[in-house]
């Protein structure tokens, strides 16, 4: 490898430490402002001819990935909008319909709720009524106690901790003195500083749905019989496949007639439609015990699909993206900026787009990015990379470079949503739905995507001759796919690795250069869905201070696929080994460990880079989803997580 590569993979890798304790940020906790209350929610909402009920419980169950702490729904019926809401999943919430069946209704909206601190509760759970105003939310209003406080002046008393109710008392406020819902919901939502996706039932407007989104997701469907709103689309699969994307700002009023948009002028018109090519089967588990599980194996698919979409005649090719030969021609240097697994598939895009493309490339925390603004030249291009499309930390970073001018490039997995909105270019990775909260396939098409870059700069500046442009290409099209499947058959080997984590407190893993960027998605994926404390080393550093962990017994998982460092790492796993590590060594087929060295060997198949990085990938993602199965973890839904971090 280039020094220079090699450098900067050491800098970006360094970015994304804790400069005080060395260990990996976890990018998931966000609180609220002020309150320490954490808010990363779901909404749907239906009005039309048929029982809106079961359709808000069958959409809030695929919700819950957003949050799952607590859940409502507000049902219009004939006696106004009844609320039915508690702490806990659905089925606390289906239990107490039970209880006290609510009556038919064809007009309703409901919520699934995160929230960490400041205490999930009945009376924080959604939907929120203040007045005639009932409603659901997603995002965060940051001026809520401002508004509170004017509120509390002209009479309003709250009974949450929320910033939800303040909104609706404030909407309330506005709808008693106009008389209209549009002209309320914008003149409240013009006070209100923050990010917000509204579904609000007026309780004398019977039949009507209204809506408004700035900075959280929101879609619009069209179903035989009704109209949807949700937070994302897999929501409404088992109902419909026509959605809308609704715009920054734009409201909407759904009736079981129509769907109308309306602008700020006082005009409307009619939402217009689009097929998304999701089908119900792509949300639901497929006969796996977890979506982890399926979406693991669905990834040489993902992969196959995201490459050979780029592949025309044999050679890398982005045209069908809009993007031409003289873009890539254009870039000198690049920037590449995400969140958690997505910034780690980055760690691995630049190395490929340093080493093959001679791009010089680094790697920044969407959540620093903007305070630590860093140097941008002539020919810089930001890439942003999200999985969910709707990451605020990276819509941050995306929206402060397009403010500095510098053109940028988003690759995203769901359609329609804000980062590819707002992106001046945009690939779309092909993994499908993911709905585990933990990232795998996702993560897996990014690095793919980033692969082809690659190769597509690298052949159009000239920087590879067109036979290794081709055996590039094909190499991610056919081997990776390949790779992926066999590593899946070695599950009895993962298992047995799983059982050897499962009382361990604190694992390691250890790897150098690209090993060791895949450490580091190695470890987040162990912590994040088993809770077993793991760190991802340098394997070279270990020995400047770390290694005094290092205990008789102590898991260390050693990825050692470059034949160029194995040597080197394997020193570092004597040294661990001499300490009375537990050593797991990941390794290519054909790769002569001493006996001494390992207590397990993981062999990969010895086949193109793309394709052993891929092997090592698969196998760490299924010691960290066979751990925490052997631990009876929630592995979708880990706790204090959540799929979508819509708020910074
Ligand atoms: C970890 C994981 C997260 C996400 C991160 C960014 O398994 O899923 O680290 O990668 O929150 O999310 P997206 O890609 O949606 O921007």
């Amino acid at each position: 490898m280039r020094a220079t590569a090699k450098q900067s993979l050491l800098q970006s890798v360094h970015t994304v430490r804790n400069p005080a304790s060395g260990t990996v940020f976890s990018e998931y906790t966000f609180f609220r402002k002020g309150t320490g209350e954490i808010i990363m929610c779901g909404i749907i909402g239906f009005t039309g001819t048929a029982n809106a009920v079961p359709k808000m419980l069958k959409g809030l169950s695929v919700l819950e990935y957003r949050g799952y702490d607590s859940v409502g729904i507000a049902a219009q019926t004939e006696g106004g909008v009844d609320v039915v809401k508690c702490k806990g999943r659905i089925h606390v919430l289906e239990e107490k319909l039970r209880e006290e069946p609510l009556p038919e209704s064809h007009c309703a909206i409901g919520h699934t709720r995160w929230a960490t601190h400041g205490g999930p509760s009945d009376v924080n759970a959604h939907p929120h009524r203040a007045g005639r105003v009932v409603l659901v939310h997603n995002g965060i209003i940051e001026n809520y106690q401002e508004l509170a406080e004017e509120l509390r002046g002209s009479g309003v008393t709250f009974l949450s901790q929320t910033d939800t109710e303040v909104a609706a008392a404030l909407i309330n406020a506005c709808y008693d003195r106009l008389g209209d819902p549009a002209a309320a919901i914008r003149q409240a939502t013009d006070r209100m500083r923050g990010a917000y996706a509204f579904g609000i039932l007026f309780d004398n407007r019977p039949g009507e749905v209204w809506v408004i989104r700035r900075g959280s997701p929101l879609i619009l469907a069209k179903g035989k019989d009704g109209f949807y709103l949700a937070s994302d689309m897999t929501a409404l699969l088992p109902f419909t496949n026509q959605y809308c994307a609704m715009e920054e700002g734009r409201i909407a009023c759904l009736t079981a007639a129509s769907a109308m948009l309306l602008d700020d002028a006082g005009g409307s018109a009619a939402a217009e439609w689009k097929t998304t090519a999701m089908t119900p089967e792509s949300a639901q588990k497929g006969g796996y015990p977890h979506f982890m599980l399926k979406e693991i194996h669905e990834q040489p698919g993902a992969v196959e699909k995201s490459v050979s979409s780029r592949i025309v005649g044999g050679l890398p090719d982005f045209s069908a993206d809009g993007i031409t030969p003289d873009f890539w021609k254009s870039v000198k240097n690049i920037q590449i900026v995400a969140c958690g697994s997505a910034m780690h598939a980055g760690l691995v895009g630049a190395r490929v787009l340093e080493e093959m493309a001679g791009v010089p490339t680094t790697v920044h925390i969407a959540s620093e990015y903007r305070y630590y603004p860093p140097l941008f030249s002539d020919g810089t291009l930001v890439v942003v990379i999200s999985q969910s499309g709707e990451t605020a930390d990276t819509l941050a970073a995306l929206r402060y470079a397009k403010s500095r001018g510098i053109p940028t490039l988003a690759i995203v997995n769901a359609v329609e949503t804000t980062i590819p909105r707002e992106a001046d270019r945009r690939i779309y990775t092909y993994a499908g739905p993911e709905i585990a909260v933990a990232t795998t396939k996702g993560y897996c098409t990014q690095v793919s995507v980033l692969w082809m870059i690659a190769a597509a700069i690298a052949y159009t500046c000239g920087r590879i001759p067109e036979e290794q442009a081709r055996a590039t290409v094909d190499a991610l099209a056919k081997e990776v796919p390949q790779a992926i499947e066999d590593m899946l058959a070695k599950r009895e080997q993962f298992v047995r690795i799983a059982k050897g984590l499962v009382d361990h407190e604190h694992v390691f893993y250890i790897g150098r250069g690209l090993d060791y960027a895949m450490s580091m998605e190695a470890s987040l994926k162990l912590k994040e869905i088993s809770y077993i404390h793991c760190e991802a080393y340098a394997a070279g550093e270990l020995k400047h201070g770390t290694i005094s962990l290092i205990e008789p017994g102590t898991p260390v998982l050693a990825i050692a696929t470059d034949p160029g460092l194995v040597d080197k790492t394997e020193s570092n796993i004597r040294e661990v080994r001499s300490r009375g590590a537990q050593v797991t060594m990941i390794c290519r087929e054909g790769t002569q460990v001493p006996e001494e060295s390992a207590d397990e060997i993981v062999f990969l198949p010895n086949r193109s880079e793309a394709a052993v990085l891929f092997a090592s990938l698969t196998a760490v993602q299924m010691i960290a989803y066979e751990t925490a199965a052997r631990l009876g973890c929630d592995i979708d839904r880990p706790r204090n997580l959540a799929k979508s971090v819509t708020v910074e």
